[in-house]
This record gives structure tokens, sequence and C-alpha cells, in this order.
């Protein structure tokens, strides 16, 4: 049993009502998302379970239409449209029958979302500092209060000068500027978990890597959960304590950070591993190792999605689909019907 497991224990024997730090934060269990769209039911998520622990960074990846946002989207209840089934706990209350008056305030109080793009995020009539202490406003924090602590979040975040940038408007601030001050807007309530969803995809490389450090470095402080989504493998090497690969709506592979980049048991994530550029190694003719694109969630092939693409296929590929299982001398999931050999063989696909 653990210090923290003891603890709660203890608590319950005592009688007295400990916050039960062992339970995950947010526990989601076979999620499904579909659409019904003109040219048929877009399957989007498939069957997805995972879990993040308070203060956990867990980074979801994936090539594009893989469910990465529509996951996301389903955690903050955002898909009005969509049929959504499944659990998804947060602190042990299910999002998907809380009533809507509830889940406003989970949105606005325990749980942020930081934008791809935050231009669209952000509104173009309203000053920086306004958006920035609007979730303090919200929760009652008087006006001179909540600027003042708007001022020290832009400062935190890297802008130069903030109590002049806290009147300015969001297009006087460059991509790099307007992303952290979405980072300021997400954290500056002190959420339990936040979902950044390619926070960083429209920014240059150098930029990139400021704002995934701050990002670490503010969630660290705050003690606050991270989802952390991205097609981007290589971005989450020193953020993510752990990854989740995603394809066509479903979990291929599911691991600790270190684990699913130096022992990975599922061919799909050992192609997205050699698309990667790497500093030690000869530059790749090409960075794309999988042939083929994804398929489309209206027509998903059957046994493995994976299959058309998969260098390794054999008949059983095509006929079932393999579970998400740990193999007998595994550490770690992947949904392959060779992990096992994987795991024996390690290096392999390499
Ligand atoms: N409202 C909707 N109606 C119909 N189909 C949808 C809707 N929203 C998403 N989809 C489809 O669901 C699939 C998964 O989309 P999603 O946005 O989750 O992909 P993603 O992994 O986030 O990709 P990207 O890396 O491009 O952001 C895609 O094929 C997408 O076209
Ligand atoms: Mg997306």
């Amino acid at each position: 049993m653990s210090s923290v497991q003891k603890l709660a224990a203890a608590g319950e024997a005592g009688g007295q009502s400990l916050p039960d730090v062992s339970r995950p934060l947010l526990e989601v269990r076979d999620l499904t998302v579909s659409f019904n769209a003109p040219h048929g039911l877009v399957k989007a998520v498939n069957g997805v379970s995972f879990s993040v622990s308070p203060r956990e960074r867990v980074g979801i990846v994936g090539e594009s239409g893989s469910g990465k946002s529509v996951t996301a989207q389903a955690l903050l209840g955002l898909l009005p449209t969509a049929t959504v089934t499944g659990q998804i706990l947060f602190d042990g209350r299910d999002i998907l029958s809380m009533p809507k008056s509830d889940l406003r305030a989970l949105r606005g109080w325990d749980i942020s979302y930081i934008f791809q793009d935050p231009l669209s995020a952000l509104d173009p009539v309203r000053t920086i500092g306004d958006q920035i202490s609007q979730p303090l406003r919200l929760r009652g924090v008087h006006q001179k209060e909540a600027k003042t602590r708007a001022i020290q979040m832009l400062a935190k975040v890297g802008i130069r000068e903030p109590a002049r940038r806290y009147k300015d408007y969001p297009h006087q601030f460059s991509g790099g500027m307007r992303q952290r001050v979405m980072i300021a807007m997400a954290l500056i309530g002190e959420p339990r978990l936040v979902i950044a969803d390619e926070p960083t995809t429209a920014l240059d490389v150098r930029v990139q890597a400021q704002v995934i450090d701050l990002l670490y470095s503010l969630t660290e402080e705050q003690g606050t959960a991270v989802v952390f989504i991205t097609h981007d493998l290589g971005i989450l090497a020193g953020f993510a304590d752990r990854m989740m690969v995603m394809y066509a709506g479903r979990v291929m592979e599911a691991a600790e950070t270190d684990e699913l980049y130096y022992r990975s048991i599922n061919p799909y994530t050992l192609g997205l591993l050699q698309s990667l550029p790497r500093i030690d190694g000869p530059i790749p003719l090409t960075l794309t190792a999988i042939g083929g694109r994804p398929p489309s969630p209206s027509n998903l092939p059957g046994g493995c999605s994976f299959h058309p693409r998969c260098r390794y296929a054999q008949d059983i590929c095509t006929a079932e689909r393999p579970p998400l299982e740990t193999p007998e001398n595994g550490t770690h999931p992947s949904a392959c019907h060779f992990a096992n050999w994987l795991t024996e063989e390690p290096g392999v696909l390499r």
C-alpha cells in the first residue's frame, strides 16, 4: 500500500473525510463517439479507455483524423450533435450524465482547455487583460485584485511590460505571445486539469519548445494535471509522464513515455517513431515511414484498422481486431496480434 493509500485508509477508519488522492482525477471508460453525417455514420472514437491521475501529464498522439480532438471535446461535454456512449468520470462524477449547469461550472473551475488556434479562441474586440481576468471575475474576485493577478500571470508566461500589454488587443500580439496568453487564461483560475489540443502546432519550432517548457513549469508549480494532444510524438519526450497512441478512434498502445520511445510493441507507434527526424543519425530521405493514409471513420477496415498500412500484417490482422492487452511478459498494453512476439524480440521492427 502506498503512503497515499495508507493516509486515505487511516482517514476512513477514523471517520474523517480526507480527499481521495489515490483515485484518478479523470477516468474514461469505453468511450465511443459517432456522428450522423450525410455520407453515413462517422465512427470517430471506438471504445477508448484511459485515466489521468492528479498532477499527471498524459500525451495523446496520432495522425490527423485519429479522434484526438473528438475525445478531448467529449471530455468537456462539447459535442451536442454527437452520439456519445461510455463513461467519463471527473473526480468520480460522470460528465456524460451531469446537468448542464454543473458541467458549465466544471469547465469554468476545474477543467480548462487550450486551443490550437489562439486567434479564433480570443475575442478580437476585448483587451487581453479583460479576457485573462475573466475567470477570476466570474468567481467573484474583485476587479482590482483580478487585474493585479492577471498582470502577475502575464509576467509569469513571459510577456514583457505586462501592465502595459494588459490593455492591448489580441492582434497586437505575435502568434507565440497569443499562445502564452492562452496558457495564462487556462491557468489563472488554478484548474485541476488542463486539456491542451495541439497548442503549439501553429508556432515555429523554437517558440514551440519555449511554450511547452512554460506549460510544463507552470503546471508543475500549480500541481495541474495535463492532457496534451499532438500529432508529433517528438515534442512530448520531455513533457509527458505517459502516452497514449490513437489510430482510427482506438488506442493502439499506452505506456510510460520512456517505455513507448524505447520499447514500443506496436507497429503503428514504431512507424511514427521512425518518421521522427533524429539528431543522432543520418537525415532520412523521407519522413514518412508509414505509407498510405489513415482510413475514413465512416468506412473503417475490418480486423485491425491499421492492417492495410502495416508492413507486417498477416491473415489474422485482416480477420480479427486485436484487443488492447498487455502481453504475458510485457509491461504495457498494445493492440497488435504480434505484441507478444515484439515483447520477446524488442527492436525487431526497427
Ligand atoms: N462534427 C462532426 N461531424 C462529422 N464528423 C466529424 C465531426 N467532428 C469530427 N469528425 C470526424 O471525426 C474524425 C476524428 O476527428 P478529430 O478532429 O478528432 O481528429 P484529430 O485526431 O483531432 O485530427 P487532427 O490531428 O487533424 O486535429 C475525423 O474523421 C473527423 O472528420
Ligand atoms: Mg484535432
